[in-house]
């Protein structure tokens, strides 16, 4: 069938890695955000979602813009914040079962990592496409900080040493790729995008290389998904959690992957004590580049598309269920059906 291009939905991109790579400490450079600081020890516990418009995402890549022709056409990106810890295996699952694309982040003085290899097996049972944030290129002896710079700029101005302990950590870790049976290849060089993983330096604190990251998935979801990518009106949307907000009562956060949610339609929800049938009181979104985990102001919605995390206001869901769908009731539905339907996910 074909595809209209002008009604792509945003792609959904999974952050996943092993404990403490830095995956929300990306996340923080390109939202411009501290949610890391703020986490209990430092670790990540829950799901994230964060909206970037494709504006900002321009607004990021606008560097590299010269040498590598990008056309915009999605209307932003979702991405995902999981986990690294090991005894969050369930939340990385959750994470990779809702993403179009993912990032790895690998720590480029660690290599690979036991979560690393798991999010892998996650990515491939899924077959998931997804780039390698190579993480803390900032930790090679003597880096020479160039803030928010692409990453072949940034190693331009390094020493030669610095130069080889990249090359050097960054081959050691693509055997470690070969070793899992996958052919990885540092982006620039990379000539198969379809076969072999690219494989992108980065700081999270110092920025270098995340105008390339950014512009690495703009590019791997343009040109090779945007089938996948054609905005659909059936619904799709999972429950991350349940809230209790000052002033709004209960509320759940899901991630809308497809489809698109409205106030007042009827709901039907899997709870701990059976289905709940509800109607959305309120559809609201953190502000874009704002990470919906995080206390903060909220826009409301009479409507709203995927893809983007959501957090819906409606009695009796103080018992959802993670992990589950949320059903909306259609003139011609039969109720009783889909209630079954929501306990049988
Ligand atoms: P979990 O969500 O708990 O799995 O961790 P994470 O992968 O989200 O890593 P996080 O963002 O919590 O960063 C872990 C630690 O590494 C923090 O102390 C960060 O400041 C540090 N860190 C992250 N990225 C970089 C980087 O690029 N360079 C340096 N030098 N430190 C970094
Ligand atoms: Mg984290
Ligand atoms: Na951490």
């Amino acid at each position: 069938a074909a595809v209209s291009e002008d009604n792509l939905r945003s792609p959904i991109c999974c952050i996943m890695g092993h404990v403490d790579t830095g995956k929300t400490k990306l996340l923080d450079n390109i939202r411009k955000t501290k949610v890391q600081d703020a986490e209990a020890g430092g670790i990540t516990q829950q799901i994230g979602a964060t909206f970037f418009p494709v504006e900002a995402i321009k607004q990021k890549t606008a560097a590299l813009q010269k040498t590598m022709n990008l056309q915009y056409k999605l209307p932003g990106l979702l991405v995902i914040d999981t986990p690294g810890h090991e005894s969050f295996t369930n939340l990385r699952s959750r994470g990779s079962s809702l993403c179009d694309i993912a990032i790895l982040v690998v720590d480029i003085m660690h290599g690979l990592e036991p979560q690393t290899l798991e999010s892998l097996r996650l990515l491939r049972a899924k077959r998931a496409p997804f780039v390698v944030a190579l993480n803390k290129i900032d930790r090679c002896y003597s880096w020479k900080t160039c803030p928010d710079s692409p990453i072949r700029d940034a190693l331009a101005q390094q020493n030669e040493h610095v130069i080889r302990e990249f090359e050097d950590r960054a081959k050691k870790i693509m055997v470690e790729f070969a070793e899992q049976g996958l052919n990885a290849e540092v982006y620039w060089r990379n000539k198969d995008l379809g076969r072999t993983v690219s494989l992108i330096p980065t700081s999270a604190i110092s920025g270098e290389g995340v105008p390339d990251m950014l512009m690495m998935l703009t590019k791997l979801t343009q040109e090779r998904m945007s089938k996948s990518l054609a905005f659909v009106d059936i619904l799709q949307c999972t429950v991350l959690e349940v809230k209790v907000i000052e002033g709004l009562g209960t509320t759940i956060d899901t991630i809308l992957v497809n489809g698109s949610l409205s106030e007042g339609q009827t709901i039907v929800v899997c709870t701990l004590e059976g289905p709940v049938v509800s109607t959305i009181r309120s559809l609201l979104t953190p502000h874009p580049m704002k990470e919906i985990r995080v206390k903060g102001e909220y826009i409301h919605h009479q409507t709203i598309k995927a893809a983007m995390g959501v957090k819906i206001c409606a009695q009796g869901l103080e018992k959802a269920v993670a992990g589950t769908q949320i059903h909306v009731v259609g003139p011609d539905d039969d109720i009783e059906e889909l209630k079954d339907a929501v306990m049988s996910d």
